[in-house]
């Protein structure tokens, strides 16, 4: 598709096949982006017949398991190399710039271990309850395939996404602004069913969740999120987790940040008060502007983000219709609305949701626009079903200074220049 096709009117008459003439017409009418037939260059793709039409194709178990097709290997997970100290203790990035839909596949979604994936098999799994209960219980992997089963979709985003964009724009690319997060279709058990199974005593009012690893990653849950809607996954997006997800089973926090999402997930104990754990102390919490500390700050804000156009999903069209698209979410709820901004900021369009927001879980949006080609300051600002609306970078430095890493919601700014390439930048 070039430009120099799209100014020209379909040229008629010498086809060598009829359905050209009909293809110009129907090509030129439609789309104002399309390329319009050319009868006088008539396009091999279409009038010669291609090697993939002669022979036979590759036969249906040549793959057993399948993978993206090869035109496809740029999309995948990346790291940061200034941040990726080494790579057991790590993190990389979800390719949010090439996805569309809400669902992320496993293959690509980002993973974040502080002390490795570990390879835990089914039969070698078991989860403890103890603490403050009427019957401590261990469950194999084969018992918490016997409780009644829930099928949920949630996103989880690391605490830390966008945590290297407080003191400026910085990393170019919404895979590495925004990319510490993916959107699953969960089945696995209510963890309420497993504790109502022990019997929680009165007393019990918070749980310690650990995982298997090295890292053991233990936070401290409040027994009533705990008992309202977190899950023991064993499937995400119909197969079993991957390994570096948690296999065979890992914890799902809906709405609260990825941390609390312990994998290889081993023992959960009941207890009467927090338990003040490396992972909820030192780390977890975000320092302000006078030094001071705020902990407990579980829940993923209402954020959104342009994903295309954006640094690494350029313009390649030139002018005319263009679909900007990107993802809201919110761990307080639904996105109810999205709006976007060419003009960083000074007006406003509301987008399309592809699909009515979804409790704790990604929506995709889409804005139509008729491109003019000229440079555009690109943001989208999401709203919540509380009445949230995501905050602009200097409405949220102004409450919580530039000292903090993890929970920043803010509104992202794209520069898209002329030439259709983008870049990040800040407004105020
Ligand atoms: N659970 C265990 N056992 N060990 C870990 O290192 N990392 C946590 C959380 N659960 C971690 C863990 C962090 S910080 C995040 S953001 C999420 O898992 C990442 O989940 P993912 O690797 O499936 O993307
Ligand atoms: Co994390």
């Amino acid at each position: 598709m070039s430009d120099e096709h799209n100014t020209q009117e379909p040229v008629m008459g010498t086809t060598r096949r009829g359905f050209l003439r009909q293809t110009a017409v129907a090509g030129a009418s439609l789309v104002a982006g399309a390329t319009a037939a050319q009868a006088n260059s008539p396009d091999p793709l279409i009038v010669e017949q291609q090697d993939w039409a002669r022979e036979f194709g590759d036969g249906v178990d040549a793959v057993p398991y399948g993978l993206p097709i090869r035109f496809e290997s740029d999309v995948v997970r990346r790291n940061v190399e200034w941040l990726t100290a080494d790579t057991t203790s790590s993190i990389n990035f979800t390719p949010i710039h090439a996805l569309d839909g809400t669902i992320t596949p496993q293959g690509c979604a980002f993973e974040r271990h502080h002390s490795g994936a570990i390879e835990l098999s089914k039969a070698d799994y078991r989860l403890m309850i103890n603490g403050l209960v009427d019957t401590p219980l261990v469950f194999t992997y084969a018992d918490l395939e016997r409780f009644p089963r829930e099928t949920r979709t949630y996103f989880l985003e690391c605490a830390a996404n966008t945590g290297m964009e407080w003191a400026g724009a910085q990393l170019n690319g919404a895979q590495f602004t925004h990319g510490m997060i993916h959107n699953m279709e969960y089945t696995g058990v209510m963890l309420s069913t497993l504790l109502k199974e022990a019997g929680v005593k009165p007393e019990g009012k918070w749980v310690l969740v650990e995982g298997a690893d090295a890292s053991s990653n233990g936070r401290s849950i409040p027994l009533e999120k705990i008992m309202d809607d977190c899950m023991i996954a064993f499937k995400a997006n119909g197969e079993a987790l991957r390994k570096e997800h948690g296999y065979p089973a890992r914890l799902i926090v809906p709405g609260w940040e990825g941390n609390m999402w312990v994998k290889w997930v081993r023992r959960i104990e009941v207890g009467d008060q927090p338990w003040e754990t490396r992972e909820e102390t030192s780390k977890y919490t975000d320092t302000l502007a006078n030094g001071v500390s705020r902990k407990w700050t579980w829940v993923m804000d209402a954020k959104s983000v342009v994903t295309s156009p954006s640094p690494q999903a350029p313009i390649t069209h030139g002018q005319g219709p263009l679909v900007i698209t990107g993802l809201a979410w919110s761990g307080n709820g639904a996105i109810t609305r999205v709006d976007v901004t060419t003009d960083g900021g000074k007006t406003w369009k509301e987008a399309r949701l592809a699909a009515p927001g979804q409790k704790m879980a990604l929506t995709r949006f889409y804005l139509d626009i008729n491109w003019d080609g000229q440079e555009m300051l690109l943001q989208s600002r999401c709203h919540d079903e509380t009445g949230y609306v995501q905050p602009t970078k200097d409405q949220l430095r102004e409450v919580r200074g530039l000292n903090s890493i993890y929970h920043n919601n803010c509104i992202q700014t794209w520069w898209v220049k002329a030439d259709g390439s983008a870049e990040n930048v800040e407004v105020s």
